[in-house]
């Protein structure tokens, strides 16, 4: 089982202590071209979690691979590059050119909810990049797919190694003045209120397939943790959590291993999908 950052909650190279405590280290979304992201304000607190529409901000792909990469592989950690774009052909080309050492895995982006939707599906985006890398291709998809088994076989028959799962759910919150607090408008909802949300995907997921998953959606405490590999999460991502305690990874995988003993199991990886004979339908 690895503990990873998900992708855009953590600043690596502003951060490397924190990045050091997890098993490979997630970067923020890479696309073509710099990108500004949205206009102020990205980023709102609601009741139960948060939301952000920061639009995938970042260098651009020839920047991100010049300046950034090689300092992200001097840290000392397993390098997870995260990458979005608008066609198969921007996501291709993007893994084509990340195809070196200091890679460890590339996760596709097919489910950024602050961006207009990509026009082609998840496996045509997973069928073009397969050609052009041989990195592991881990497939991040959204809570909001009809029907998740489904998504995931397809991105399986496509040539992903692995599935990522959930990004944030689409949500908008409101001022006392009644308009959208987010520049925006809707936003990406994350943090607590997302873990039913990230089990049941997961839970769909590991149904349709035995690649391997990596479970994230308001992971806070070693329980949780616990419960998305039971569902069948075989990795674990924290998001939201690192912004109010940038301990998280290190309390949470201790208070794993604590919950993983307390459930009557040796190891991490004995749990996982342990959920899955328990209950019979879930989509129902
Ligand atoms: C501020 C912020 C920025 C994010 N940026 C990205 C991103 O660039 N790429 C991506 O795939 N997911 C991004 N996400 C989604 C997270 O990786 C994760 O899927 C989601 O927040 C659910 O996990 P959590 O509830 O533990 O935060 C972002 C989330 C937040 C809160």
């Amino acid at each position: 089982m690895l503990l990873l950052n998900a992708s855009g909650c953590l600043d690596a190279l502003t951060a490397p202590d924190v990045a050091r405590a997890f098993d490979a280290f997630v970067t923020k979304t890479v696309t073509p071209e710099p990108r500004q992201g949205n206009a102020p304000p990205r980023i709102a607190e609601t009741d139960a979690g948060m939301l952000n529409a920061i639009g995938l901000a970042n260098p651009g792909r020839d920047a991100f691979i010049r300046e950034t990469l090689p300092r992200l592989a001097s840290l000392g950690v397993p390098v997870w590059v995260s990458v979005g774009g608008f066609s198969s052909r921007d996501y291709a080309e993007t893994c084509e050119q990340l195809s070196r050492d200091d890679v460890a895995a590339v996760e596709l982006n097919l489910s950024c909810p602050n961006v207009d939707e990509a026009p082609e599906t998840a496996a045509e985006i997973v069928a073009a990049c397969r050609a052009c890398t041989a990195n592991p291709l881990y497939a991040k998809l959204s809570p909001h797919a009809p029907d998740i088994g489904e998504t995931v076989r397809a991105v399986e028959a496509a040539g992903a190694d692995g599935i990522s799962l959930v990004n944030t759910l689409r949500g908008l919150t409101l001022g006392r003045d009644l308009r959208p607090t987010l520049a925006r408008g809707a936003g990406g909802y994350s943090g607590p209120a997302l873990k039913p949300v990230a089990l049941a995907a997961v839970h769909a997921a590991r149904r349709a397939t035995a690649l391997p998953i990596v479970g994230m959606g308001g992971v806070w405490n070693g329980r949780d943790a616990l419960e998305l590999l039971a569902c069948g999460a075989t990795h674990v991502a924290l998001g939201t959590v690192l912004f109010a305690d940038p301990d998280a990874p290190v309390r949470v995988r201790a208070e794993l291993y604590e919950e993983v003993g307390r459930a009557g199991f040796d190891r991490p990886e004995n749990v996982v999908g342990a959920a899955l004979d328990t209950v019979a339908n879930l989509e129902n």
